[in-house]
């Protein structure tokens, strides 16, 4: 039942005004029709960016930091492995870093076991340069049972130890294994 006053009526004793809406309330229902008014015409006509976009764009920056990260850190090269690898004591360091870590697989004597000789002149990796040899120990054969040891050998420890491994070249160790891999030149 309600009766003629036009600012409000009542229902079952329910009283329910007719006040205007507050301008603030209005403000914000309009200003919601014009952002999304705006926001159809920037995506959908415009041709603003999607999500995908935008995941391209930061991946694209994300791939050039560490692309300059590598950059900035020392390259190795054939030459400075040489230098790092002409240390004083670093072989003895590589001598005790192989016997605890490689001489199960490859021998007390580098002649081979389980793993390849790697007192001779064939490689199954690379052709034996320093760089060949320090790239086949950090990354390993996993499929072939030689562990990568980049993730827990220390930069200094992996060159000491291909730093031994080179110095025994060519010793011709007493009950070597037969050549495996290419021979190098
Ligand atoms: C669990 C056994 C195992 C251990 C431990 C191991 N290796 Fe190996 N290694 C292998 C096997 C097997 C291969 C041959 C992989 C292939 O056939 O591709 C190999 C290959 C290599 C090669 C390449 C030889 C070639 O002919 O190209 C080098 C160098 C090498 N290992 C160095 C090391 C060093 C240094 C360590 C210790 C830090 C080590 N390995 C520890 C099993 C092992």
């Amino acid at each position: 039942m309600s009766d003629n006053n036009e600012k409000f009526h009542e229902y079952d004793g329910i009283i329910e005004h007719d006040n205007p809406l507050p301008t603030w309330w209005l403000w914000t229902f309009f200003l919601t029709i014009i952002f999304a008014f705006l926001y159809y015409i920037h995506y959908q006509l415009a041709g603003g960016g999607t999500l995908q976009d935008e995941l391209k764009v930061a991946m694209a920056q994300l791939e050039k930091e560490k692309a300059s990260v590598v950059d900035t850190s020392p390259m190795e090269t054939e030459d400075s492995l040489k230098e790092a690898f002409g240390k004083d004591g670093i072989l003895a360091v590589g001598a005790q870093a192989f016997a605890s870590k490689c001489a199960a697989c490859h021998g007390q004597e580098l002649q081979g076991l389980i793993g390849p000789n790697l007192t001779d002149k064939f490689w199954i990796h690379g052709k034996g340069t320093r760089m060949d040899v320090i790239a086949v120990i950090r990354n390993g054969a996993p499929d072939k049972g030689m562990p990568p040891w980049g993730p827990v050998m220390k930069k200094d420890e992996i060159y000491a130890v291909a730093a031994f491994i080179l110095s025994k070249q060519g010793s011709n160790p007493a009950g070597a294994k037969p050549p495996q891999g290419e021979e190098a030149p």
